[in-house]
């Protein structure tokens, strides 16, 4: 292969005068003379120019949208405004032809739902590709945040003989014979057969085990897959998401708050002052699309300025109780605007989410001391005996991106709180051991990563912002 130039470095230091090689697909090209050419190391593309009246017509036929080619040229200033540098074009050899009849994607704005059929192309478009370089940096700076705060970095399994939520909905793994499974003497199906001697499942979560690497290491976080069966055909839930999770060794409830207001605005900051041009991009696709609508479905502010709002301004935080009362004394709910009723005991429903953080506070907010009754078993019983020291971070636009609690650390309480809500002692035997031998107080979150990365790059449906979603009925690519 001949060396070439990435034009991301190419734009970063354009050396006027020198010969490039560069390689990428073609964006546009306009008046038989101006080739776009984009290789996806940055959202710019290169400014080519052909001299076509002294160059080989049967060659710059074969130049088309989103064909392959490699340029050899020199680079000099613009002639043109809307670039600083462009390379004059002296050959041109094509990599790999399109055929544009039959090709998928149009050089024009596509539907979001079309490029969703398209997942092995929809990459290659503006709006797409930002997404995943910044889908790439937020991870980036996720490890960064946790390594330069002294977290270790603990991979927890993916398939677990534990159900962590106690919430069912998980898949199960097996290597048995599913037309045929081996049947023990009730008839049931024997999984002392299967794999590995149990029935097992696909992990909802790593927190058990991460539970188990902060009462050793201190602090550490996952970063890892996660399932759930639930048939939700929401455009914020996926069947197979990525989920961020630090467990913290000696922290209570206020300590987790800070460390999740902390970490958030850490990876917006990240995305702000890293890939300024992409979140450009991405803020106009907005403005575009918002162009015919009305002023009240709009967002009340655009993408940049939404982001640099939140790392600047203190998150909310209120609990359970004084959400309530506020919902009981809003103004949707004296009207009867809300289609459920805000009621002490009863989870909070989407809409009063965005009631609280779009109208209301107008910021994030972070929810604390929920009711014990519709709560995981694990979370902290408070002095009262009727909550539990959970906190779910609440964003603008999306609702839920971060859960997580202060953990119950005594024993006795434990067993209490796992036998009130029918959760296995037996299996969850190294869970309980960790209160009785050498246990502290500690705390930890979830963090959604696709919700996080659809508030960052301000896309509408969570399906956009995973390369390749999982959906109830969707497994495609
Ligand atoms: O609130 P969840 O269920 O919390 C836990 O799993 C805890 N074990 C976390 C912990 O304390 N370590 O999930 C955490 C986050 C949610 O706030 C949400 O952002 C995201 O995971 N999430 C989903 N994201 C996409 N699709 C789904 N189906 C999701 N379910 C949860
Ligand atoms: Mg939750």
């Amino acid at each position: 292969m001949s060396k070439h130039t990435e034009i991301s470095k190419l734009l970063a230091d354009p050396k006027i005068g020198e010969a490039y090689t560069v390689k990428g697909w073609v964006r546009a090209f306009r008046a038989n003379r101006f080739i776009s050419l984009n290789d996806g190391s940055t959202i710019n593309n290169l400014q080519a120019v052909v001299d076509f009246e002294n160059f080989d017509s049967e060659l710059l036929k074969r130049v088309s949208f989103h064909s392959c080619i490699q340029i050899n040229g020199q680079l000099i200033e613009s002639q043109g405004s809307g670039q600083a540098v462009e390379l004059v074009v002296e050959s041109i050899e094509i990599l790999g032809d399109n055929n544009a009849e039959e090709y998928g994607l149009q050089p024009k704005r596509q539907t979001m739902e079309y490029l969703r059929e398209k997942a092995h192309l929809r990459m290659r478009t503006n709006t797409l590709s930002a997404v995943f370089r910044i889908r790439h940096a937020i991870s980036f700076a996720v490890h960064k945040y946790f390594n330069d705060h002294g977290y270790y970095y603990l991979h927890t399994p993916i398939i677990t003989g534990s159900d962590a939520e106690g919430a069912g909905e998980m898949f199960q793994v097996t290597s048995l014979d599913v037309e045929n499974p081996p049947k023990d003497e009730n008839g049931k199906v024997d999984y002392k057969e299967d794999f590995f001697g149990k029935a097992t499942n696909l992990t909802v979560s790593g927190q058990l085990q991460g539970e188990i690497g902060a009462l050793a290491l201190g602090k550490i976080y996952t970063f890892g897959p996660t399932f759930r069966a639930e048939n939700s055909h929401t455009s914020r839930h996926l069947s197979e998401f990525w989920m961020i999770e630090p467990e913290v060794a000696f922290c209570d409830i206020h300590g987790n708050m800070d460390l999740a207001e902390d970490f958030s605005k850490y990876l917006i900051n990240y995305v702000l002052d890293n890939y300024p041009d992409d979140l450009a991009v991405l803020d106009k696709r907005i403005q575009e699309l918002e162009k015919n609508m009305k002023k009240e479905d709009r967002r009340p502010m655009g993408l940049v300025e939404t982001l640099k709002f939140v790392v600047e301004n203190n998150f909310e935080r209120i609990t359970y109780t004084e959400a309530i009362n506020i919902l009981r004394n809003s103004k949707p709910f004296k009207k009867g605007k809300f289609e459920f009723e805000p009621e002490w005991g009863k989870d909070l429903q989407a809409e009063h989410e965005r009631f609280l953080v779009e109208k209301k506070f107008k910021r994030p907010v972070i929810v604390r001391d929920y009711p014990k009754g519709f709560k995981a078993f694990y979370m902290r019983l408070n002095e009262d005996n009727e909550t539990v020291a959970a906190m779910d971070v609440l964003f603008p636009g999306i609702g839920e991106v971060i859960g997580g609690a202060q953990r119950e650390e005594r024993h006795d309480v434990l067993v209490g709180r796992m036998k009130a809500m029918d959760v296995h002692q037996e299996e969850l035997w190294w869970y309980l051991e960790l209160r009785k031998f050498g246990g502290c107080p500690h705390a930890g979150f979830g963090l959604g990563f696709e919700r996080m990365v659809l508030f960052i790059t301000g896309m509408e449906n969570i399906r956009d912002v995973i390369p390749f979603p999982r959906t109830p009925g969707k497994a495609e690519f």
